[in-house]
């Protein structure tokens, strides 16, 4: 069974934990999009793990990591994770992967996408993380990107300084200052060093795996709103965190995936700017950050809260063919005396949309259509079945897969590891 596990809201939906949970039954974990803008929490005991860019899957001996093709890699980033993953102990020899083919973000990029943020007028500010992942991909579809292969090349540190002095027109044409290429050769020296044994054609090793017949879980960070094409464009990532995404961020053939696993919040949340039709700005809004701990696992920031948006949950069901759902972050809603479900937008003329509209601008005359149902206000966090749960709490969830379709394979009730129920996976 080779799974792909996508995100189907804004992001933050519980993908490490749910990764981690799934890596149990898998000897191979793939990355293949983004970077280190994506921050997975996953929780064992008392500690808790944030990693950005080395698959969860790291926190479980014996399975293989992979870093594919379609990620962008900070290796300063990435050099700081595989430090912090060893002093936890964990083993990385033999078991840890870069792609070739993966593309590098570098300083200049970080700079750019600071500089070019800073330079977009209010209202069109994207809310980036700020970790260069927008101008690492246009330098990659522009064909003028750094590939992690290239560090295994004799002039690898002549192309660092070729690549700051044309980065630097874009830097400075923003009003920003200028990078020094010497500094930045020696700041990159050492990394030739540090990552060269890690690098190694993935695809290759994928497919020797895929022939012996392991088992892979294609891992998505981000989501399928954030995704360059599907998303609220341009409030978005700049790659393809949606299904797809697996086969081309990792060179594999459609046909080698056998199910996709959607994780799906049982509320809405959102970091960084664009629409949000189902936002609160309420109390009922900072309940929801307070209880569900929203805030940002890669910046710290407040994440905007709302209640569940079944449009954008079922447009990620049929954009992503999720099977199943990974829902997740249930306790949350424990206190609500009513939970509602927004099942459309309405127009001021009194016309309803159902399914997500592509131009924006539609929603700001829009106000959300809301089913609302009775709370449960008890404590699920410590329920370990389905049948165990309270009668309105899966007459919710039940609603919801009514709504959006796909069935339910997995339920979180709570941070920690055990608080994860297999429903029907
Ligand atoms: P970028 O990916 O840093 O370019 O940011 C683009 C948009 O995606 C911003 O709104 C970010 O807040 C959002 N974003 C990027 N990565 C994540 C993530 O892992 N979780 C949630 N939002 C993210």
């Amino acid at each position: 069974m080779n799974t792909v596990l996508v995100g189907a809201q804004w992001g933050d939906e519980g993908k490490g934990k749910v990764i981690d949970f799934l890596t149990e039954e898998a000897d191979v974990v793939v990355r293949f999009q983004g970077g280190s803008n994506a921050g997975h929490t996953v929780v064992v005991g008392d500690r808790k793990y944030v990693l950005h860019l080395v698959p969860s899957g790291i926190l479980h001996e014996g399975k293989h990591c992979v870093i594919g093709n379609g990620v962008v890699m900070d290796p300063f980033d990435l050099m700081r994770e595989l430090e912090q993953v060893e002093s936890w102990g964990f083993t990385l020899k033999g078991r840890f992967h870069i792609s070739e083919r993966a593309h590098m973000v570098m300083q200049w990029h970080r700079a750019i996408d600071k500089a070019e943020e800073a330079a977009r007028a209010e209202g069109a500010k994207i809310g980036t993380t700020g970790r260069g992942i927008g101008p690492a991909y246009a330098a990659k579809v522009g064909r003028y990107g750094m590939r992690v292969g290239d560090i295994l090349k004799p002039d690898f540190l002549d192309l660092v300084r070729r690549q700051v002095a044309e980065a630097n027109r874009t830097i400075t044409a923003l009003g920003a200052l200028p990078l020094d290429p010497e500094e930045m050769v020696k700041l990159y020296a050492p990394m030739v060093q540090a990552l060269m044994p890690y690098v190694t054609d993935t695809i290759e090793f994928i497919h020797d795996k895929l022939e012996k017949g392991a088992t892979f879980l294609f891992e998505g960070a981000q989501a399928t709103m954030l995704d360059i094409d599907f998303g609220t464009y341009p409030f978005v990532t700049s790659s393809n965190p949606t299904a797809g995404g697996a086969c081309t961020g990792s060179g594999v053939s459609p046909r080698a995936i056998d199910r996709v696993i959607g994780v799906l919040k049982l509320y809405t949340t959102r970091v960084g700017e664009g629409p949000f039709p189902t936002e609160l700005l309420d109390d009922d809004g900072e309940t929801l950050r307070k209880r569900g701990g929203e805030f940002g696992a890669t910046t710290g920031r407040p994440r905007r809260c709302g209640w569940f948006d079944a449009v954008i949950a079922r447009y990620a069901q049929r954009v992503n063919g999720v099977d199943f759902w990974a829902m997740t972050k249930l306790d949350v809603l424990d206190a609500f005396p009513v939970v509602k479900i927004c099942t459309g937008y309405r127009r001021k003329d009194g016309f309803v949309y159902t399914t997500f509209p592509a131009d924006l601008e539609v929603l700001k005359w829009c106000e959300p259509v809301y089913e609302e149902m009775p709370g449960w206000q008890c404590e699920t966090s410590h329920i370990t079945s389905y049948d165990a749960l309270p009668e309105n709490a899966k007459k919710y969830i039940s609603r919801i897969l009514e709504l959006v379709g796909g069935k339910l394979g997995v339920l979180s009730v709570g941070p920690a590891r055990e608080t994860t129920l297999r429903i029907s996976i």
